[in-house]
């Protein structure tokens, strides 16, 4: 799942509300995120329990009485940049005794014991299965009770719908938690538990109110979205979910992450067929060498994934690939990061979420010794980047001229005089339009294009 920095919940302005009890509190609780959307979400359900119980959301942790960081433990540098926040928030403490510091996530269902040991003046530490009782425990830590929540694997702890969005007219809705893949390197099975699919009837339901609510854009979330439905009863797999919810009234629906070796052409074919599936899909590839992929426990060749880029080419209509890749993994060598190259150029993908590979504990990778000298980790990065910047430009620029639709987010983070849209494939377009237009869809003429993100000029309301 793209994984891009840490993130704030920056709901300054909402109302005060009542305690279940009746009385007013005026607490103010600021949620940090980091990590992938499926952190994002479970922040969404943060925010959700402690404005249920009387907290009001802030942009501003100086001034908060609780601070929730919500972790990522998917590399090493994850983990560092944790504990240099955690570290940080000491002095805060000590400004204001009654503050409370609670730390959730993955790294939290990693590590528990060891935030406690390094940190003790951190007063929650709650798992990845116990984001429904973040309320209970601030609770329990007022009436001064202990501070650390069981974290033992329960399945779905929630209900679709008990969230708040930082953007109302986008939604997360997850189908699919957990991870039964067990990918050599990767930490997510260990934090996030087996997969359990949600069912059918509670995600159509869900997605039909929040057509109702008028949401523009629904991202549908899993590990691995194309496992949906192995774990149920009813005979049920992600393409047959996805042509049930594409009638709901969501202009546009999305999904991700999608796993190589269980992307189907069946899956290809009902994308192509259906109004509201935009034609992006993010298919990490992680390495294009046969020899590193099987190491990798991923379960395809480049062969087979270059044959479903071709599938979704020849089917889709402008259809864009996004994918994640990774070097350095041990034991790759030059002629395995050339592979890795040859699919890059042959692929052609719009973006790439480009990494360099992290020893976890407790993974099968971690225990391989043949580790990939720094220098030549950082040389295949770089040479990577370049390659696919460059990509990802001339793509960008193939668009110059055309009109496409678009979702107006808010203003730009870098020119506030202009907005920011997105397109079907999350490419960012830049436009100078009225702000009234912020939440809706809208056409946008694409003009110039860089690497990063388009410019366009407003065209009209869909
Ligand atoms: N479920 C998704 C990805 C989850 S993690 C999938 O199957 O693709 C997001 C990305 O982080 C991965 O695609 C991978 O490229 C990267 N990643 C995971 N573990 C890593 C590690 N140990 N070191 C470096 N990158 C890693
Ligand atoms: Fe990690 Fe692999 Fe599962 Fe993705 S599919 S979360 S990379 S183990
Ligand atoms: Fe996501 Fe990081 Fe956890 S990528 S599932 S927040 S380890």
């Amino acid at each position: 799942m793209g994984n891009q920095g840490p993130k704030q919940h920056g709901y300054r302005n909402m109302a005060l509300k009542r305690t279940g009890d009746g009385k007013k509190t005026n607490q103010k609780a600021y949620i940090k995120t980091f990590g992938c959307q499926m952190n994002e979400y479970d922040s969404e359900r943060i925010a959700y329990h402690l404005t249920k119980a009387g907290y009001t959301l802030t942009g501003r942790l100086e001034g908060s009485d609780l601070i929730v960081l919500n972790t990522c433990a998917v590399r090493e540098k994850a983990k560092n940049r944790l504990y240099g926040h955690i570290g940080n928030l000491k002095k805060h403490k000590k400004e204001n005794p009654h503050l409370i510091i609670a730390v959730g996530g993955c790294t939290a269902q990693n590590l528990r014991a060891d935030i406690q040991k390094d940190f003790p003046f951190v007063d929650i530490v709650f798992g990845t299965f116990n984001v429904s009782q973040i309320a209970q425990l601030v609770a329990q830590k007022q009436k001064g009770r202990s501070n650390i929540c069981g974290v033992k694997e329960q399945g779905f702890d929630y209900q679709l719908g008990q969230s708040v969005r930082p953007q109302p007219f986008k939604a997360f809705v997850p189908v699919i938690t957990g991870c039964n893949n067990f990918c050599s390197y990767c930490i997510v099975p260990f934090v996030r538990g087996r997969e359990k699919s949600l069912p059918p009837e509670a995600i159509a339901a869900h997605i039909k109110d929040l057509a109702h609510q008028g949401v523009k854009e629904v991202t549908l979330l899993g590990q691995n979205v194309n496992s949906y439905g192995k774990d149920l009863d009813q005979a049920i797999d992600f393409s047959s979910l996805l042509e049930k919810m594409d009638p709901l009234g969501i202009p546009w629906i999305r999904f991700m992450t999608s796993h190589p070796k269980d992307f189907s052409p069946k899956l290809v074919k009902v994308v192509a067929g259906c109004d509201q599936a935009v034609n992006h899909i993010h298919l990490p590839l992680q390495s294009g060498s046969n020899a590193v992929l099987e190491k990798m426990n991923r379960k395809y060749t480049q062969e087979h994934y270059l044959g479903m880029v071709q599938d979704m080419k020849a089917n889709m209509k402008n259809c864009s690939i996004t994918t994640d890749i990774m070097v350095g993994f041990p034991g790759e060598e030059e002629k395995d990061f050339k592979q890795t190259m040859h699919v890059v150029k042959k692929a052609r993908f719009k973006r790439a979420f480009t990494f360099i590979y992290s020893p976890r504990e407790r993974t099968a990778a971690a225990k391989i010794k043949d580790v990939v000298p720094l220098a030549s980790k950082k040389k295949w990065f770089g040479e990577l980047v370049a390659v696919q910047n460059r990509i990802s430009y001339e793509e960008n620029k193939k668009m110059e001229g055309k009109t496409f639709q678009a979702l107006v987010e808010g203003y730009s983070p870098k020119d506030k005089g202009l907005l920011q849209a997105r397109l079907y494939d999350h490419t960012v377009v830049l436009c100078r339009a009225p702000k009234q237009l912020i939440g809706k869809m809208v056409y946008l003429e694409i003009k110039q294009a860089k690497a990063f993100y388009l410019i366009g000029n407003y065209q009209g309301k869909c």
